[in-house]
């Protein structure tokens, strides 16, 4: 079993990172539900949604895929209970399930597309989870997964001072527990060694000039992983950065497709 240690929520700040969570996915999700239209969720009965949080993106794949019935699935019980309270069985195409995408409480090739979503950047057996999830589809499945690499996510120009170093200290407290902020580079690799036939990998782009920078704020500013202090602190200085400065603001996201052959 994997730990879940490379994301760690404090309680005190659980409802502001289901927040943080139900804004990021408002912003990018348009781009990301064209990529998984196009990628065949919409021929999907049985979608399994992998490291599934609070459930908002649960219930933007319920509204994308009205027929289907989605398996949401999270190692952390306060966000399955969470999701359970928000979502329900969602008239019988939901069911929540706490367990490890390690290690998953599901029958082999009992599903027929399979989502990711910002979960891979904290395993510390990539290869392993994905090798559960291919036992779990049926033959000629998608595996889609979704995530970050800090070497290439987000630009602020002017740049805002001091990022480097703190995207760095972020980037290396995460790989102490475990987890992998490059691991978007890694995405065709875990899947092609996981048994996939890797047919795309693309990047998601955002630019300020079409989105205003506030969702960037909304989405990327509080820390998960960082001493309370640390965090607040920096979001502070980058709020104040954005509104005295005015930054351009780039955001990429790496999304890859995989087929179970
Ligand atoms: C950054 S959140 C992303 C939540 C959601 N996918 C989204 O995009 O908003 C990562 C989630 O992965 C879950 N997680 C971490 N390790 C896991 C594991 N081994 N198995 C299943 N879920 C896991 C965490 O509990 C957390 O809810």
């Amino acid at each position: 079993m994997d730990s879940n240690q490379s994301y760690s929520v404090a309680q005190a700040q659980f409802a502001q990172e289901a927040q943080r969570l139900r804004a990021q996915v408002a912003f990018t999700w348009p781009q990301e539900a064209a990529r998984l239209r196009g990628w065949g969720a919409a021929e999907s009965a049985q979608f399994l949604e992998l490291g599934s949080g609070p459930g908002y993106v649960t219930e933007r794949l319920l509204d994308l895929l009205p027929a289907a019935h989605i398996t949401a699935l999270d190692l952390d019980p306060r966000m399955t209970t969470y999701a359970d309270e928000m979502l329900g069985d969602a008239g019988g195409h939901r069911t929540g399930l706490t367990a490890s995408i390690m290690a998953l409480p599901l029958p082999d090739a009992s599903h027929d597309f399979a989502l990711a979503r910002y979960l891979f950047q904290h395993l510390s057996d990539p290869v392993g989870a994905a090798r559960e999830v291919w036992r779990a589809l049926a033959p000629g499945s998608p595996f889609v997964i979704i995530d970050t690499d800090d070497a290439w996510s987000i630009l602020l120009d002017p740049p805002f001072p001091d990022d480097q170093r703190q995207r760095l200290a972020q980037a290396m407290h995460q790989a102490l527990r475990g987890g992998n902020r490059f691991v978007g580079r890694r995405l065709p690799h875990i899947l092609s060694h996981a048994g996939f036939r890797v047919t795309h990998f693309e990047t998601i782009l955002l630019h300020s000039e079409l989105v205003g920078s506030a969702p960037f704020l909304d989405a990327l500013a509080p820390l998960v992983g960082q001493e309370e202090g640390v965090e607040d602190s920096r979001a502070k200085a980058l709020r104040a950065f954005v509104a005295e400065h005015h930054p351009l603001v780039m955001l990429q996201l790496f999304a890859a497709r995989g087929i179970k052959s």
